[in-house]
């Protein structure tokens, strides 16, 4: 007998011969499990040779087609009704009696093998199958390990979505716990420039982006002195000098976190650059200021004139506005200046988002 020679092929091939003829069920038996290796189970009765396929794991189907009370075809139809994987290879007692061609391919039926004493082209048939088995089977598992390294990989995009909020959240609290007056502020900078953003109908991207440098844009003030960010009245030349290193120290800060916050960098960086080129760090002017950097200096701004300042009173949301008009094309940008005073008209929905929220005092009064 031909050895078939496929690594490991064998032994893990079931094969199910069905024919109501015990002897010729039994000679299939011990020929192909006891010389080639094949698992081979044996049933003479067609209706529970068809539950056995149902319940159990088969590759080949030996089949005889002249059985009672049905026939080959009827088995072949039950069997497609529920498994299209099995092979299947008709045994017929002569030539004459196989089903034509067609109605083989319509049955989905991958060979015949006229019954004899001499089992080699059955052999051969059934190694054909075994090797697009093996091929089937090397298929599944290569696109099972993908299906896997895919999930882990969307998995893993998760966690580290999860860990980039757990980290902007801690590093924001660390900011607003220096001083309870600016508390918020982030968040509604954020949530405002977002709105400006979606008016100006940019990429889904470009306004993520937004979000988050809106949120990171003052985390440089940790490093700026309690004397100078919570002093009580106007600042000095140099203390203000001091304040205004906070967006280079918020850039620095983020350049030494992980790279998730790269791209956020050149907004967070240029947030009081004014469009006239009089801002800073850099005097950037005009579109050499990032569009990001552009809208959020504007929501900035209207969230300063708008929230608690200690030594001035803040400006009504009108008020406000108008000094967004009034700073057109010197502070801001004039277009998006047009917008963002276009989104403001929504500004009374725009508060109602439950992140935007107001420092309070000792008696939960609103500071204002
Ligand atoms: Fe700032
Ligand atoms: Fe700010």
């Amino acid at each position: 007998m031909r050895k078939y020679n496929i690594k490991n092929c064998p032994s893990n091939i079931n094969i199910l011969a069905l024919d109501d003829d015990p002897m010729m069920t039994l000679t299939l038996q011990s020929y192909f499990q006891a010389a080639s290796g094949y698992n081979v189970d044996i049933e003479n009765d067609p209706l529970r040779a068809i539950e056995r396929i149902k319940r159990d794991h088969y590759d080949i189907l030996l089949l005889d087609f002249l059985m009672r009370p049905i026939n080959g075809r009827e088995v072949v139809k039950e069997i497609r009704k529920f498994n299209n994987d099995i092979y299947i290879i008709l045994l017929t007692g002569h030539i004459s009696l196989a089903p034509p061609i067609s109605t083989m391919r319509d049955m989905d039926i991958q060979g015949y093998f006229e019954k004899s004493d001499r089992f080699d082209l059955l052999e051969l048939l059934i190694e054909s199958c075994v090797k697009s088995i093996v091929q089937m089977r090397t298929i599944r598992e290569y696109r099972d390990s993908l299906q896997a390294a895919n999930e882990r990989i969307s998995r893993a995009y998760e966690q580290l979505g999860k860990n980039y909020e757990d980290m902007i959240l801690m590093i924001r609290t660390l900011t607003d716990a220096r001083d309870i007056y600016t508390r918020g502020h982030s968040d509604r900078v954020s949530l405002l420039a977002v709105e400006i953003a979606k008016e100006m109908q940019l990429s889904e991207t470009t306004i993520e982006r937004i979000r988050i440098a809106g949120l990171m844009h003052d985390i440089g003030k940790v490093r700026t002195p309690d004397s100078i960010l919570l002093k009580e009245c106007k600042l000095t030349d140099a203390e203000f000098d001091e304040m205004k290193k906070h967006s280079h120290y918020s850039y620095e800060i983020l350049l030494n976190l992980p790279a998730v916050f790269s791209d956020i960098l050149p907004a967070v960086l240029s947030h009081h650059e004014r469009y006239d080129g009089t801002g800073y760090p850099q005097g950037l002017s005009g579109e050499e200021i990032p569009i990001e950097a552009r809208i959020i200096s504007i929501a900035d701004a209207f969230d300063a004139m708008t929230s608690f300042r200690r030594y001035r009173h803040n400006f009504t949301a009108e008020e406000a506005k108008a000094e967004i008009q009034r700073c057109k094309g010197t502070q801001f940008d004039p277009v998006v200046a047009e917008v963002a005073l276009r989104a403001l008209e929504r500004f009374d929905e725009i508060k109602k988002d439950p992140k935007w929220v107001y420092p309070v005092d000792e008696n939960n009064e609103i500071i204002l």
